[in-house]
């Protein structure tokens, strides 16, 4: 859909979707083509209740909704101010059920003494501040209490002899993955070889929430910041047929249904 989400989101059914994913503007200052990313601290987040309220909506009782922002060494608490904003109060709109790391680039040392660096390291100049590496997904939902299909989105155990040995894995080769995430950015080609948005989210990350949230084909599912349809990618590859899409930027929507188009079908994590 073309048009901004606070008009559109009225207009669409109470309690018709099972799954949000979505990315708001940060209020960072990001150069966007329509939208104007610098309000007033308190205005910005008066705004994401409003959007906010409209999402919860739309959400069906068990529904999940994935929400993610990033921050800036300079701007540390505006996730934590949002989360606050959605969550607190007398008359709370979300409960906080979980919290996840997206987790960009990472450097690990294994126990064999082997150091293995993966992902996008974005350097930064500053002798005050060092690389952000990450953002936040926060998973909020009406209850706090929304079953999720946690192995979906799991990984095989390293030592098979655990499956076996505990109980909770029902035999199968699958542990939950925890709430660190490591998917590195998205090769976005564009007609003009240049990155056509500056702040997409990755299709792996998205694949990673309707996983998390299950039952993937059937999910009624809305992203109200469509941006250039990464979340539309991501309900693509997970075969799902019920995907609703919000921008704002007609530009960014062209690309977005040019990218479902022309992406061949695929599974990326
Ligand atoms: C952080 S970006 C989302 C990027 C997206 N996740 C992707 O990977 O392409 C936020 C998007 O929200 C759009 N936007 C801003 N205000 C909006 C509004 N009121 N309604 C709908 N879209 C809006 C902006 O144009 C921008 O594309």
């Amino acid at each position: 859909m073309h048009g901004d989400c606070l008009q559109l989101l009225p207009t669409l059914e109470e309690k018709s979707f099972d799954l949000v994913v979505t990315s708001p503007p940060y209020n960072l200052g990001i150069a966007y083509s329509t939208f104007k990313d610098t309000a007033p601290r308190d205005e910005f987040l008066a705004w994401c209740k409003s959007w906010a309220t409209e999402v919860k909506r739309v959400m069906a009782d068990d529904a999940s909704f994935f929400l993610n922002i990033g921050a800036s060494p300079s701007n540390p608490l505006l996730p934590h101010q949002l989360i606050l904003a959605l969550t607190d109060g007398t008359d709370p709109l979300f409960t906080l059920q979980n919290t996840f790391h997206w987790v960009k680039s990472i450097t690990i040392n294994t126990i064999d003494g082997q150091q293995i660096s993966a992902g996008h390291f974005k350097p930064i100049n500053s002798k005050r501040y060092v690389n952000d590496c990450h953002e936040y997904v926060f998973h909020l939902t009406k209850t706090g209490s929304v079953p999720l299909d946690r192995r979906a989105a799991g990984v095989p155990y390293v030592h098979k002899s655990n499956i076996a040995r505990w109980g909770h894995t029902g035999g199968q080769d699958l542990r939950c993955r925890g709430n660190t995430w490591f998917i590195p950015y998205d090769t976005i080609q564009s007609r003009k070889g240049e990155r056509p948005h500056p702040a997409t989210f990755p299709i792996a990350l998205v694949e990673q929430c309707i996983r998390i949230h299950g039952k993937a084909e059937t999910t009624r599912f809305l992203d109200p910041f469509l941006g250039i349809g990464s979340s539309a990618l991501a309900a693509k590859f997970q075969k799902n047929s019920a995907f609703t899409g919000i921008e704002l930027d007609p530009d960014y929507l062209e690309i977005a249904k040019e990218r479902l188009k022309t992406s061949p079908q695929q599974e990326l994590f």
